[in-house]
């Protein structure tokens, strides 16, 4: 049986019986293949990356497309060499189905919680949001980047639980855009994120179609996740402490680091392409994890790298201006680059998605503990023959992306970022401004206007902030003097740093580092209502590094400037 066949080993098991849940871990031993290893033991690009592919609607009804996602337990192989896993995904897929939009024809998916009723993984009972008698399995799917209702955002509090649905709308009124979809419960997403609630949301728009980009077989979406398995091949949710010590089982961490890259689902994949140009759309969706990616063609992580060069054309709200060339690229968690990749002059060779981001990113602090990077990802095989019917694709042509004024803005608003320990300097929790998820509203935007957000980070640790509803634009980072912070004066040290150009374009999530002033300009469009801004290392957002903030219109606005 061939690698591909296993691999479509999959079991959905049936959502109506959640008793299975309950069965006993199997023990493999006897029953094992001789060729099952353990994750230890693994051999390195022995699978196929699986190809995403786009679910079907249920129906279009005037304009509107429909789909159904039930979220399932289910379980599949992550290598071929390990027993199958089990797991949580959308549509019995890990990663989810792709779900693909045009630009101005709205969705809608009516979201089926069809999970068992007892979670994959023990809940820490103590973190906000997760206290009984909050049910362990609850689910609200989040659309990650777009510019969605309110009342279809998928807030952490509008959670459900299994055998019930939510049917959310999105208009897709925004540019083209490689946005995703993960579950985003209040308390538990870094759980249910990693038990595999994730998949891409691809919105085309008819300037990007006309742009002859690599599409169909060679616009490829990569989902980069690092997980850790057991030795009989179940996920293992083992957050460590800065001190780079392991929680006890059912405790929050600050951090997870999986031991393991998981690319669209596959364990250090490969992938067959011909010598020719391919469209990449990389989301790191890891819970903690930081990737600082190049295209290596050295054929040991131990030999002199080198690098092979790409071009970026898109960041997570859509194209930029103009491609970047460039050799490395960073994503923080939930972070998107749109890349194209030109394999014509590399027939035969073999090229490895490499990565050397420290994880805790950036690494800074020489007190903590250090975990060995995923140095290598997956490979692309530049093996198959250029098929004849191919025709050469271009580099997108320029467009235009207006830059916001930052004279316009009508408002700064400061967010400090901190950490809090105990005496033996465990992570009792990050927080924004020093204030709880449950705390007081404290921002209240009007709906259209330009502000100005700056993130202080006042902790050892980079961190991808992100807000609903937005596509942003970074102004600057800057660094400040932490020690002059604490005594109350915000000190600037070095001159502002404008944004690279693989960074200029549309943002939803962006990364602050350590000692750092991160600036976006941010303007309120689309929607009044509730939505969240928060960090975007899973661990952090579930306790407590996520806030709630309200767009207002301006009618609404009065009282309280009457009121002030
Ligand atoms: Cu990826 Cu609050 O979201
Ligand atoms: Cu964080």
């Amino acid at each position: 049986m061939g690698a591909g066949n296993r691999r479509d080993f999959l079991k959905l098991i049936a959502a109506s019986a959640p008793s299975l849940a309950l069965a006993p871990p199997r023990a493999w031993g006897s029953l094992a293949p001789s060729h099952w290893r353990t994750p230890a033991t693994i051999e390195r690009y022995v699978d196929p990356l699986p190809i995403l592919r786009p679910l079907p609607p249920i129906e279009t009804r005037g304009k509107t497309v429909r789909y159904r996602v039930r979220m399932v337990e289910f379980e599949k192989q992550l290598h071929a060499q390990l027993p199958p896993t089990r797991l949580w995904g959308y549509e019995g897929q890990y990663p989810g189905p792709v779900l693909e939009a045009r630009r101005g024809t709205p969705v809608e998916v009516e979201w089926k919680n069809d999970l068992p009723l007892r979670h994959i993984f023990p809940i820490d009972p103590n973190i906000h949001g997760a206290m009984p008698p909050a049910p362990q399995v609850r689910t609200v799917p989040h659309l990650h980047g777009s510019r969605t209702p309110s009342d279809s955002d998928g807030l952490p509090e509008k959670w459900f639980t299994p055998g019930q649905s939510s049917l959310y709308r999105y208009p897709n009124q925004q540019q083209a855009a490689t946005l995703w979809y993960h579950d985003h419960a209040l308390g538990i997403t870094r759980l249910n994120v990693y038990a595999g609630l994730s998949g891409f949301y691809l919105l085309r728009d008819e300037q990007e179609l006309d742009m002859n980009l690599p599409s169909g077989p060679y616009e490829i979406p990569l989902l980069l996740q690092d997980r850790t398995l057991d030795s009989e091949g179940r996920l293992l949710y083992a957050p460590t402490n800065e001190d780079g010590t392991t929680a006890p089982q059912g405790v929050w961490a600050p951090e997870f680091f999986g031991e393991l890259p998981v690319v669209n689902g596959a364990i250090y994949p490969f992938l067959e392409v011909e010598p020719r140009r391919y469209r990449l759309r990389v989301l790191n969706g890891a819970n903690s994890r930081f990737f600082s990616l190049y295209l290596n063609l050295a054929q040991r992580p131990t030999d002199i790298p080198s690098i092979v060069t790409f071009h970026q054309i898109g960041s997570d709200g859509g194209l930029l201006a103009s491609p970047a060339e460039i050799d490395r690229l960073l994503l923080g968690p939930a972070e998107r680059a749109d890349l194209l990749v030109d394999f014509s002059a590399l027939e035969g060779k073999i090229v490895t998605l490499s990565n050397n981001a420290s994880s805790p990113y950036p690494g800074w602090a020489m007190l903590v503990q250090q975990h060995p990077p995923l140095s290598e990802l997956m490979q692309f095989r530049v093996t198959l023959p250029l098929s004849r019917m191919g025709k050469s694709f271009s580099l997108p042509s320029p467009v235009s992306v207006p830059r916001f004024d930052p004279s316009q803005s009508v408002a700064t608003r400061d967010f400090v970022l901190t950490e809090r320990m105990d005496a033996q300097g465990k992570s009792l929790g990050v927080r924004i401004n020093n204030k709880d998820y449950d705390d007081p509203l404290t921002e209240l935007p009007r709906l259209d206007s330009l502000e100005k957000w700056r993130f202080i980070n006042m902790t050892d640790d980079a961190h991808p902030m992100h807000v609903h509803l937005v596509q942003f634009q970074i102004l600057e980072r800057r660094g400040f003097d932490t020690g002059a912070f604490v005594q109350g004066r915000l000190q600037f040290v070095g001159a502002p740093r404008p944004p690279a150009p693989s960074e200029s374009g549309w943002k939803d999530t962006a990364v602050v580092n350590p000692a750092d002033v991160l600036t976006i300009l941010v303007r309120f469009e689309g929607y009044t209502g509730r939505y969240v801004y928060h960090c975007h290392m899973l661990e952090h957002e579930d306790n407590d590094m996520m806030r709630p903030y309200e767009v207002v219109s301006a009618a609404q606005e009065q009282p309280h400037a009457a009121g002030a």
